[in-house]
């Protein structure tokens, strides 16, 4: 396999991807761990905000989730049976440290230990996110992200994880999804810790932007492998030619793209912002946004689905109005499956920053499931097609020269879906969360089988 499509032409190629190439399947700590408070963890804000009432669809909790902090053995063992290069977790904070920072609570990162230990026996690399939303409470009670001292709670944090693991873990994450912990927690308050205040957002997302940096400066001080980012991207498409639509689509790609990629790699925000945020931005934040950018070793972008806007007033707070198309598929979560916007995406990741190691961190799809009979696989036709013609779209944006390094399909297991509870289902693996029963779903075979041939039989049907 050559990165160059001048020599080799994508027909030719097939689907095989480069050797090497890290397969693997993602989750979270909250969203599928279950014992939030056991062994001495401190609560975090998710196990707050769920335990409101009305926050979450039906009053779910992560209470229980997957039970995964109990059964991580049996779940390593069926991404062993998948043959899993990797498996992407993150780590609950206050499971380390229960008030946020100063005591470490020894028995939580023995948990974490344990379950990297496990991965390795079994040849899985293991690729920890520091932050997958799941705050401290204690740290919330002084502020939160909302505290410019975030940045130095959450560097302490990585360098006591860094130190226990680095020498058995080469993959580190600081923060998965910065946009949607400011929008979703932030500006719509649908997530923890449920806040409705657009300057607020402004300074949460140049707060987590200064954490990222110093968990990145500690992790040169006391780790010797790899950290990077994970953001989640999503083109924003224009729906016509017309100069408001454009502008339309380009705030919206400030807002939701830029914002957190121009600092990091360029050292500027982008200028839009200041339309987007109007008097909101935090007008500091813009001198100090030379200040976030340092080298990182890869990038990890979460693909799901695309845009298409048009110029919408009443669209808060981009003014950019999502416009529904009518002949696309579209998930369980009303996302637009659009594949060829992940290569899109990736090409221009290294078109405007260069040419940074990528993963592609996060993609796949909620679809209802049937029922699940005893003992058989069940049939997820359209998830199998979802990731068949996405593992396509990774597969040209390689053959277009990107340097893509991995894949991680989300998720290993129905898990706790944040606002929506147990209510949308996007594993490979089927959860029945009132027995805990495991069953492989057809996307898991046909996943399986795109590893064992490196990506030759992304075109095959599933047999
Ligand atoms: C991403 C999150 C992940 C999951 C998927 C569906 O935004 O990182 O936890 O909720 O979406």
């Amino acid at each position: 396999m050559t990165s160059s499509p001048s020599i080799v032409p994508v027909v030719l190629a097939g689907t095989r991807f480069p050797d090497r190439f890290l397969w693997g399947a993602a989750t979270s700590a909250y969203q599928i761990e279950g014992s939030p408070l056991a062994d001495g963890a401190g609560a975090s804000i998710w196990h707050r905000f769920a335990h409101t009432p009305g926050r979450v669809h039906n009053g779910d909790t992560g209470d229980i989730a997957c039970d995964h902090y109990r059964r991580a053995a049996d779940d390593v063992a069926l991404m062993r049976e998948m043959g899993l290069a990797a498996y992407r977790l993150s780590i609950a904070w206050g499971r380390i440290l229960p008030d946020g920072r100063g005591r470490v609570n020894r028995p939580g990162l023995a948990f974490y230990e344990r379950l990297v230990d496990l991965l390795l026996a079994s040849n899985i690399q293991p690729v920890i996110t520091l932050y997958h939303w799941d705050l401290p409470a204690a740290l919330e009670d002084h502020g939160g992200w909302l505290n410019p001292d975030s940045a130095a709670w959450f560097a302490d944090y990585a360098d006591v994880v860094v130190r226990a693991l680095d020498d058995r873990v080469h993959l580190w994450v600081t923060l998965n999804e910065p946009w949607v912990v400011a929008d979703g927690g932030y500006v719509r308050g649908v997530l923890a810790p449920g806040h409705t205040s657009l300057a607020e957002a402004a300074r949460v997302a140049h707060h987590l932007l200064r954490a990222h940096a110093a968990a990145v400066d500690a992790y040169r001080a006391s780790g010797r492998h790899q950290i990077g980012l994970v953001v989640n991207l999503e083109p924003q498409t224009p729906a016509s030619l017309d100069e408001r639509d454009r502008a339309a689509a380009d705030r919206a790609d400030a807002y939701f793209n830029r914002q957190y990629l121009d600092p990091v790699f360029l050292g500027v925000y982008p200028e839009a912002l200041r339309t987007v945020y109007g008097d909101a931005w935090p007008h500091a934040a813009m001198e100090e946004a030379a200040t976030i950018r340092r080298p990182i070793d890869f990038l990890g972008v979460n693909y799901y689905s695309r845009s298409v806007v048009r110029a919408d007033p009443a669209a808060f707070p981009t003014g950019a109005g999502r416009v529904r198309q009518p002949h696309s598929a579209y998930t369980d979560m009303d996302w637009e499956v659009y594949p060829a916007g992940l290569t899109d995406i990736l090409r221009w990741v290294r078109d405007r920053y260069g040419p940074i190691p990528l993963y592609v961190t996060e993609n796949g799809a909620a679809f209802p499931d049937p029922p699940t009979v005893d003992g058989a696989l069940l049939e997820d036709p359209q998830r199998v097609a979802y990731f068949r013609s996405h593992l396509q779209a990774a597969h040209a944006a390689i053959a277009a020269g990107v340097d893509l390094r991995g894949y991680f399909a989300w998720s290993l297991l129905d898990n706790f879906e944040w606002n929506y509870g147990y209510a949308k289902r996007f594993g490979i693996v089927h959860v029945d969360h009132a027995t805990q029963r495991r069953t492989p779903k057809a996307s898991a075979r046909f996943y399986a089988d795109v590893i064992r041939s490196n990506g030759e039989s992304i075109g095959r049907d599933v047999g």
